[in-house]
């Protein structure tokens, strides 16, 4: 009697322990996941505030470019048409100043001519500038040669330019992203990198049209990540962003630069 009774103590006393036990086991799971999942959830709302943060820098610098193109253009305007067309209405209504000379006559007409010639200049550099016309009447792949001509003439640096796509087949709003991201690397591998060769190819890769575009220059700490990134540097990346594409800078102090979008 007294045997059968420790035997079922020790039973219950055993139950017991493999109750608690699996209980404890339970517990630290739910435990486990509970705070493993709080750090995940933690992790992704951290991430999804750095990608709005990266949003609004490029939103910011998006606007900040605007401004300054616009202030840009408002004086060019102003210094070199509008003041110009001044001097010319100016010089118009001395016209009509009673008993002019001869020689007074022509050196008036002369200067309106001149003036005129001028503003006229100008304004097509001006429009030029904004939009080269062998963009609209010819396409992005003629824009680009007259743009790396340009720059080769007017700075000391050689430029190799090969392409192999078709870039009629892009929106036009699209050809002129590229554009303007090549506008600003070949500023930018003449103003900071000092490069005397540079070369820009567009290839399929993968079967994704692709840009790449190297250069000698001096190069910078492209590892500083954002850090290092100017407006320019932004506004590419909106820009790669808009194309749907992906954007990769590559540079050491003294090895030059690699950048490589695909579109
Ligand atoms: N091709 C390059 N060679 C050397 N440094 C460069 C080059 N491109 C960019 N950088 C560096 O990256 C920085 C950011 O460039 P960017 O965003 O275009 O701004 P910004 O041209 O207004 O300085 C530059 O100030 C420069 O230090
Ligand atoms: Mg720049």
């Amino acid at each position: 009697m007294e045997v059968t009774h420790i035997a079922v103590e020790q039973i219950i006393k055993a139950f017991l322990f493999i109750l608690f036990a699996f209980f404890s086991v339970f517990l630290t799971l739910v435990l486990f996941f509970y705070f493993s999942r709080k750090k995940i959830v933690k992790i992704a709302v951290e991430k999804k505030n750095q990608e709005i943060m990266y949003q609004k820098e490029i939103l910011q610098s998006v606007i900040q470019t605007q401004e300054e193109e616009r202030m840009r253009i408002a004086q060019d305007l102003h210094d070199d048409i509008s003041s110009k067309l001044n001097i010319v209405s100016l010089n118009t209504h001395l016209l009509k100043t009673p008993n002019l000379s001869e020689s007074e006559h022509t050196e008036i007409t002369n200067n309106i001519i001149d003036l005129t010639k001028k503003a006229l200049e100008n304004s097509r550099r001006i429009a030029h500038d904004l939009l080269p016309p062998v963009f609209e009447k010819f396409g992005l792949h003629a824009a680009i040669e007259e743009l790396v001509l340009e720059f080769s003439t007017a700075k000391n640096v050689k430029i190799n330019y090969e392409n192999e796509l078709e870039f009629s087949v892009l929106e036009v709003k699209k050809q002129l992203h590229i554009f303007r991201i090549l506008q600003e690397v070949l500023n930018n591998s003449m103003r900071h990198g000092k490069a005397t060769s540079i070369s820009i190819t567009f290839v399929s890769k993968n079967k994704q049209n692709t840009c790449l575009y190297i250069d000698n220059g001096v190069g910078f700490n492209a590892s500083l990540g954002n850090q290092k990134r100017g407006i320019g540097m932004q506004n590419i990346e909106s820009r790669v962003n808009y194309l749907g594409g992906k954007l990769t800078v590559q540079s050491e102090i003294n090895k030059g630069v690699l950048i490589e979008f695909n579109f």
